[in-house]
């Protein structure tokens, strides 16, 4: 589905339908009031009749309104006026998408520009816009004999615009493309099974990247040439599969090489039984998202050599699958990381941090600018943050202030939680330097306190997003998440 920018009067344009806002209690928007002036009123005589409220949610479709070229008029609720803000014009966007793709109209024009101006740009607003818009449009249809949907007859959407389409603005609509273009080979990875996503799986996508971007390097590391590195920690979580482990290695460079990368580490676990302290069968389906961390990582990756932004980026996947089987790892196994640091393994399901470990204690190669990790690490993390907020944590403020900040701006946030050294104590073993689960409380802070052994040499943050990479219920389903927040991370270093 294309998305384009366009200007002049709205109601003058040729469209299959004209796409406004309706406020409640308030005046209309400037584009709604310019299409019911050109109708002789039409539409403030139908909101008199009680109609439209305006309220967030309700949508009416008006066909034939007279004055106006198109032959569909769909008109949204924006809620009052006051309480105006990016989620609600994120709403309203899907609101959008979901009505015209059940209508006839093959193509629609959206005059959502002027709303609310004074808290955000429009440049900001159609960013926003279009990555809904976008968004709403995916489908996963890799396992399905027919990849048809209702949807593939809307094949154009223009957003109108009060000025002309400026570099800025252009810029903000393919920011937008390449974005969702990457939330949605993060979404296809997530929705995989489990029986074809697996670690070489990942690795194929790697190389794939490379071959459709120059700008892409991808190396991969297999089994043996992590045993001679030293990698005891991941390749104690892989032992126990028939699948090989991988490690996989995507260096985008589009700045000059003496430029310090960003590097991301994903965690890749393709599939988390636990292990030898195996998980409950209900919902155990829903482990194939345990590699979302890494499919963000592969999102990213595409986004930023779509854009080409000026700077150097390095992802990391460390991926596994984690079984149970007489080669498993057991419960009271002690474990040689890369760092020479020794691991008792207190319980098999802890197996994220296990790989992450070995991962980030590579990622010092590069000599990083800064390192992120985003993994599910944590089913603690949803007690305490839910499905709305990823949790970071790290051993830099600035860096974690950083995310914080791309993550509100983009609506993907995270909200930080404590590490002091009490939380630390919590991974004290009896028999290796650490232990891989902590005395029970704060289960995502001694995850994070975990892997911060193996942090000390840069800047680091981890994000845990075990809450927001997935839906559960009817909506199941990877979202992509939190690949607008690294990205709107990414657009900050790049100026
Ligand atoms: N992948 C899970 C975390 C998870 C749980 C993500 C639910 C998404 C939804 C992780 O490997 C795990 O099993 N963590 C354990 C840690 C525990 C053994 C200390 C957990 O959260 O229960
Ligand atoms: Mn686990
Ligand atoms: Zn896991």
């Amino acid at each position: 589905m294309e998305i384009t920018v366009k200007s002049g009067a709205a109601e003058k344009q040729r469209t299959a339908c004209l796409v406004c806002a309706v406020f409640e209690e308030a005046a209309l928007p400037a584009a709604t009031a310019a299409i019911d002036e050109a109708s002789g009123g039409h539409i403030s005589t139908l909101l008199k009749h009680g109609d439209l409220k305006g309220e967030v949610g309700q949508s009416l479709m008006l066909y034939d309104v007279p004055g106006v070229n198109a032959p569909r008029v769909l008109l949204l609720g924006a809620g009052k006026k006051a309480d105006f803000n990016a989620k609600t014009l994120r709403k309203l966007a899907e609101a959008a998408f979901n009505t015209l793709k059940k209508s006839g109209a093959a193509d629609a024009l959206i005059c959502f520009g002027d709303l609310g101006a004074s808290e955000d740009d429009e440049t900001r607003h159609l960013y926003t816009a279009a990555l809904a818009m976008h968004n709403a449009h995916y489908r996963f249809t890799l396992h399905s004999a027919d990849k048809k949907s209702p949807a593939d007859k809307l094949k154009k959407i223009v957003f109108s615009i009060s000025g002309r389409a400026t570099k800025a603005v252009t810029g903000a609509m393919e920011r937008a493309a390449a974005v969702s273009a990457g939330m949605c080979l993060t979404r296809d990875l997530g929705n995989l099974a489990p029986n074809i996503c697996n670690p070489e799986y990942l690795a194929e996508q790697a190389k794939t990247l490379a071959k459709e971007y120059k700008s892409i390097k991808t190396t991969v590391l297999d089994e043996r040439r992590m045993k001679t590195l030293g990698m005891g920690s991941l390749l104690a979580v892989a032992q126990g599969s028939e699948q090989p482990p991988r490690l996989i290695a995507m260096e985008y460079t589009g700045a000059a090489k003496s430029r310090k990368p960003v590097v991301l580490v994903g965690k890749g676990v393709t599939f988390d039984s636990g292990g030898i302290s195996i998980k409950p069968s209900a919902s155990m389906d829903e482990m194939k998202y345990d590699m979302c961390g890494a499919a963000s990582v592969f999102g990213v990756m595409r986004a930023v050599a779509e854009l080409g932004l000026p700077l150097n980026v390095v992802g990391i996947v460390p991926s596994v699958e984690n079984m149970p089987s007489g080669t498993a790892t057991r419960p009271g196994d002690v474990v040689t990381s890369l760092s020479g640091k020794t691991i008792e393994v207190l319980n098999t399901d802890a197996e994220g941090r296990l790989i992450l470990c070995d991962a980030l204690s590579y990622a010092e190669k590069y000599k990083p600018e800064a390192v992120i990790d985003i993994a599910t690490l944590t089913g603690a993390c949803i007690v305490a943050l839910g499905h709305h907020t990823a949790g970071v944590m790290g051993n830099d403020d600035a860096l974690i202030g950083e995310l914080r900040e791309a993550g509100d701006k983009a609506l993907d946030p995270c909200w930080q939680l404590p590490m002091g050294d009490e939380y630390k104590d919590q991974l004290k073993s009896n028999f290796a330097d650490m232990a891989n689960i902590g005395t029970p409380g704060a289960g995502t802070i001694t995850a994070a306190c975990f892997l911060s052994n193996f942090t000390e040499d840069y800047r680091w943050a981890h994000l845990d997003i075990a809450g927001v990479a997935w839906k559960s219920g009817a909506a199941k389903g990877a979202t992509g998440r939190p690949v607008p927040l690294l990205m709107e991370y990414l657009f900050a270093q790049a100026g």
